[in-house]
């Protein structure tokens, strides 16, 4: 059965304990996550967002048990994608006229996954819908995180549905995030906005000084996946300001894989040297290979700076380290120095491979990356050491 959340509205979503991977393999969900769905009883009724397909017959049994289907007069549909949408096809066979207020991207993208052509409604910023004693407010976030993604502002209950803004792949029984484990809400809370969000941040400031123009009353944001923020929902708001304004913390990563051990190794002795020079930098090693590669984004995000280290392979680097490029470039994290690092037995192209692809990917980086021929003896060890230091040196240059 459903959840209450207030008088009015019922969370009737579903709780995922199981999901360990989502967008395919793209992003790990080891806390699983929540497909929240919520049901508005006012003198009309509405239906916010539905569940995932693998779900939908759950979904909709569920949702009988909580209310006769043909008395949801309206669903709003805030995101199209299909973690959102996917129980659609299995409610609109009970109730095939039941008007979908999307945007227009919205209906644009649910016709192109389900091939349907149902009753949208199509809204946009600043659009209303009475409901009763409360309305419903609109508001178009065009690519937070995709084309059609919408906010619903709930008057005199004043909450805000921001689907997956403000979200945590985060399973939760509890809902509320007063309840939950706060270390590890803000854990999936960053990851979440690191690995989803970043490439988007001008536009996260821009949403978040837009909806507080309103000055709109806020009791609670309602996501889409993970807490429901009812406890201080402006701390979240607060934190994703942060984020978006180029977020570091005084941290130095070395991402690295290796082969048999020099560049780990390599890796060692330069944060040794980082450390010597700035006792008071946070330094954190990384194997990509042997790392959730989405923690291993967080970390960068976190950082002011990274070392990015793989030894030469067939005149390249390591795939581990390949996938994480691909990754790190598509979310455009700005304001953020690196060095590249690897050893090496003939040949040694990666390292200046990986400092193009640095500079590609938009970091700030130090032109000459360090290479060690084999296995660093004593005198090259005290080298990396020395390189750690002028790398400290590079992140104090203006
Ligand atoms: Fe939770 Fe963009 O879907």
């Amino acid at each position: 059965m459903g959840k209450k959340i207030t008088n009015k509205v019922t969370w009737v979503g579903k709780v995922d304990w199981e999901l360990k991977n989502f967008h395919g393999h793209e992003y790990s969900t080891r806390r699983g996550s929540s497909y929240n769905s919520y049901l508005i009883r006012d003198e009309k009724v509405v239906l916010i967002d539905t569940v995932w397909q693998p779900f939908d017959k759950e979904f909709v049994s569920r949702l009988k048990k909580e209310i006769d289907l043909n008395e949801i007069d309206y669903i709003v549909a805030n995101h199209s994608e299909i973690d959102h949408s996917g129980a659609l096809v299995e409610l609109m066979r009970e109730i095939p006229n039941t008007p979908i207020y999307c945007t227009a991207n919205g209906a644009k993208i649910i016709k192109g996954h389900f091939h349907q052509d149902w009753n949208f409604v199509t809204v946009k910023t600043g659009d209303t819908l009475d409901i009763g004693e409360s309305k419903l407010v609109f508001v178009e976030a065009p690519m937070l995180h995709w084309p059609d993604s919408m906010f619903t502002y709930m008057t005199g209950e004043n909450i805000l549905f921001s689907n997956d803004a403000f979200g945590q792949h985060y399973a939760t029984e509890s809902l509320f995030n007063d309840i939950a484990d706060q270390s590890e809400l803000y854990e999936e809370a960053t990851k979440y906005y690191a690995n989803i969000l970043t490439p988007y941040s001008r536009l996260v400031t821009k949403k978040i000084e837009e909806v507080l123009a309103l000055n709109l009353p806020l009791s609670m944001i309602c996501t889409s996946h993970g807490v429901i923020w009812k406890d201080n929902p402006a701390q979240i708001i607060e934190q994703y300001l942060k984020w978006a304004d180029d977020y570091q913390e005084n941290q130095i990563t070395l991402v690295y894989d290796t082969m048999w051990d020099s560049t780990r190794i390599m890796a060692e002795a330069i944060a040794a040297g980082i450390e010597e020079a700035d006792p008071s930098v946070k330094i954190k090693l990384m194997n990509t290979s042997k790392e959730d590669k989405n923690d291993v984004v967080t970390e960068i995000f976190k950082s002011k700076a990274i070392l990015l280290g793989s030894p030469t392979i067939n005149n390249g680097f390591m795939h581990s380290i390949g996938g994480l490029l691909e990754m790190v470039t598509g979310l455009k994290m700005k304001g953020k120095k690196a060095a590249a690092f690897g050893s090496y037995g003939w040949g040694g192209e990666a390292v200046k491979q990986l400092t193009e692809a640095l500079k590609k990917a938009g970091f700030t980086v130090k032109e000459d990356g360090k290479r060690s021929q084999w296995v660093p003896d004593d005198t090259e060890l005290q080298s990396l050491k020395e390189y750690g230091k002028e790398f400290v040196a590079f992140l104090n240059e203006k």
